[in-house]
């Protein structure tokens, strides 16, 4: 039977293919894993997962995302994409853009931080996590797995996130329908799928740009070989991020944290 959820998420759902099969749960470890194992069984393009709560949420880099109960939106989508290895990285600056425009309908304040964080004065609201596998035939298939801050208080997220994260309810000072937020991120992506299938990464790369609160500023990088610091000269035709060092010199980013500088 189909949960109350699943049937308003249907109700605004909007798109032509994504989200046409939809599995909606109360509690899962991760939407991620949940996802992978459904792609492994050979769920179709566009399969979406949302739970209520998930109790191993995960991050970036190896890092918790905290998923408090019916608050938040935790949702994972199968993508079996046509592209070489280098370019799915552009995934998820698709994804970015996508988040990023889903919570502009609410807060249009929102910027997009190298790779795909959503932020709206400075503080994060969604986060993306996208992980991608091979089959034996060579086919890739990727889940996108995107949580959004909703209805998140301050007390909700643990000390150390405190004036770092916050969600769209602390910043519009307005419930958030996560159903309605969910067929909206869910139209959002399948628009910005598309248009990377037709039109290439060139066009992803702009919007992502056009969004982006690092454009032209003064980063640091902190990422596994240390920390950067320089100038965000624009993205790579794979999504890697090209900064021009304090020195001078040019280097290509492909993993880390960005910092802003002058924002703390
Ligand atoms: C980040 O660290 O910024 C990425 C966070 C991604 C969190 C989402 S919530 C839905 C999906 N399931 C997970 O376990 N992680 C992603």
């Amino acid at each position: 039977m189909q949960s109350s959820f699943a049937i308003a998420v249907k109700r605004h759902l909007r798109t032509w293919w994504l989200g046409s099969d939809l599995r909606c749960f109360e509690v899962v470890d991760s939407t991620n894993r949940v996802a992978r194992d459904a792609a492994r069984s050979g769920a179709a393009e566009g399969t979406v997962v949302i739970a209520d709560a998930q109790t191993r949420g995960r991050g970036r880099l190896g890092r918790e995302w905290v998923s408090p109960p019916q608050r938040n939106l935790y949702v994972s989508v199968v993508l079996r994409p046509d592209l070489d290895a280098d370019r799915l990285s552009l995934l998820s600056i698709m994804a970015g853009v996508a988040a990023c425009d889903a919570v502009r309908e609410w807060d249009p304040r929102a910027l997009l931080k190298w790779p795909n964080d959503v932020l709206v004065e400075d503080r994060k609201i969604a986060g993306i996590l996208t992980e991608a596998e091979q089959s034996e035939r060579g086919k890739w298939s990727v889940i996108l797995g995107i949580g959004v801050n909703l209805n998140s208080c301050e007390g909700d997220f643990p000390p150390e996130l405190r004036g770092k994260a916050a969600s769209l309810r602390m910043s519009t000072g307005e419930i958030i329908d996560r159903a309605r937020f969910a067929a909206c991120l869910l139209q959002r992506l399948e628009l910005e799928y598309d248009r990377l299938r037709r039109e290439g990464g060139a066009a992803t790369r702009a919007a992502w740009w056009e969004r982006s609160m690092v454009a032209g500023r003064s980063l640091t990088v902190a990422g596994l070989a240390g920390t950067l610091t320089g100038k965000a000269l624009g993205l790579d035709e794979d999504g890697a991020l090209r900064l021009q060092l304090d020195g001078g010199a040019e280097r290509r980013v492909l993993a880390g944290d960005v910092t802003v500088v002058g924002i703390v």
